[in-house]
């Protein structure tokens, strides 16, 4: 073990798309646990679309990451060294922590990251940590899907979307999705199942909305906000539900963003829109990953991971979630 660290300090609020000096990668002395910590080593980083908000000084629902501070992450290690009694060498640990090789935890920020159930670490950390409890209980929480009824969900072809659209079939819904490309439109029908998928890029949604939900749309669940919003409001059914999970068409906004057009649907139709962050629900965890867990196992669920390489790419690679380069859920391998 080097007795050098190095860390990811955010040094600058990002304007617009996230800038090669808004964070500095450094090198560090390496941290030494006191007692009730841990120290691990980094050896999966999850990259979330909700990095560019804790770099961010807008409304939302921490703290914001301060200027200087190590950048936020979801994370999962091996711990080094432990002076916690719980916690000891080799243990594989999960949850917040930073974009750092080496960090101190300890709970209730990171815990052991388990049961696997067979499954590797990476897609257990990929699946179980944020991406799948997300889609469960703000689909099935929420959303209250009921056979027969059509689901829309925005970013389908990323981490959360895929998820969502396999659960709605699994309640007997008809699931169609939105995505920017004609691989991930092809990928959601041929692969998981969706009943239609829509390229947002190319397609005039509101018309490819109308052909693809004949019944008009029971529940719309929100990944992107703005004109996809918009247009779904449009189609909505009476006493529909919109479970709003989150926004990334505006994350990167320079100007104010516009409200949407179709707000009046929500008296109109008696609509039900709420928002939810997953760690409201951190005390139901086991219930999402016991069936996210069934689900996978019996094959009835696929899970698509994007590893990529190095924490020195930390930046680069996140930007592709804005883009939509990734392909499913965007994680870096440290080490
Ligand atoms: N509420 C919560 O607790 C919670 C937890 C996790 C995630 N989230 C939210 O869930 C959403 C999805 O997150 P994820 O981790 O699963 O990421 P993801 O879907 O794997 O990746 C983001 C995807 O968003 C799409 N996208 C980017 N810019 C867009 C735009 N302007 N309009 C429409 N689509 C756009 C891209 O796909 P295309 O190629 O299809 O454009 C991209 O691949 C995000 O809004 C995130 O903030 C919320």
């Amino acid at each position: 073990m080097t007795d050098m660290n190095r860390v990811w300090r955010l040094r600058k609020r990002p304007v617009g798309v996230i800038g090669d000096d808004i964070l500095s990668f450094d090198k560090e002395a390496m941290p030494v646990p006191a007692d009730g910590q841990f120290l691990f080593r980094l050896n999966y980083l999850s990259l979330d679309p909700t990095n560019r908000v804790w770099m961010s000084d807008m409304d939302q629902y921490m703290p914001p990451v301060a200027i200087g501070e190590a950048m936020r992450g979801v994370v999962c290690g091996t711990v080094v060294s432990s002076k916690h009694p719980d916690f000891a060498a080799g243990d594989v640990v999960s949850g917040l922590g930073s974009w750092s090789e080496y960090q101190l935890g300890s709970p209730p920020f990171l815990n052991k990251l388990g049961p696997l159930g067979g499954a590797a670490v990476a897609d257990a950390f990929g699946l179980f940590a944020v991406v799948g409890p997300t889609a469960y209980f703000g689909l099935i929480d929420l959303g209250q899907p009921k056979a027969g009824e059509t689901v829309v969900v925005s970013a389908a072809a990323g981490a959360v979307g895929s998820i969502v659209g396999q659960i709605a079939k699994l309640k007997g819904c008809r699931a169609v999705g939105l995505a920017g490309s004609a691989e991930k439109c092809a990928w959601l029908v041929n692969d998981l199942g969706f009943d239609a998928a829509i390229n947002y890029k190319t397609e005039d949604v509101s018309a490819a909305l109308k052909r693809a939900c004949p019944k008009g749309i029971d529940i719309y669940f929100d990944n992107v906000g703005g004109d996809i919003l918009d247009a779904c409001l449009k189609q909505m059914n009476y006493k529909g539900r919109i479970p709003t999970c989150g926004l990334i068409s505006q994350y990167n906004a320079t100007d104010e963003v516009p409200g949407p057009k179709n707000y009046p649907m929500i008296l109109m139709q008696r609509l039900k829109v709420e928002g939810f962050i997953v760690l409201d629900y951190a005390n139901r965890y086991p219930e999402a990953v016991g069936a996210l867990g069934e689900w996978l196992a019996k094959g009835q669920i696929k899970f698509r991971l994007d590893m990529q390489e190095g924490l020195e790419n930390a930046v680069t690679t996140l930007r592709k979630l804005y883009t939509g380069e990734n392909q499913g859920k965007l994680m870096l391998h440290v080490s």
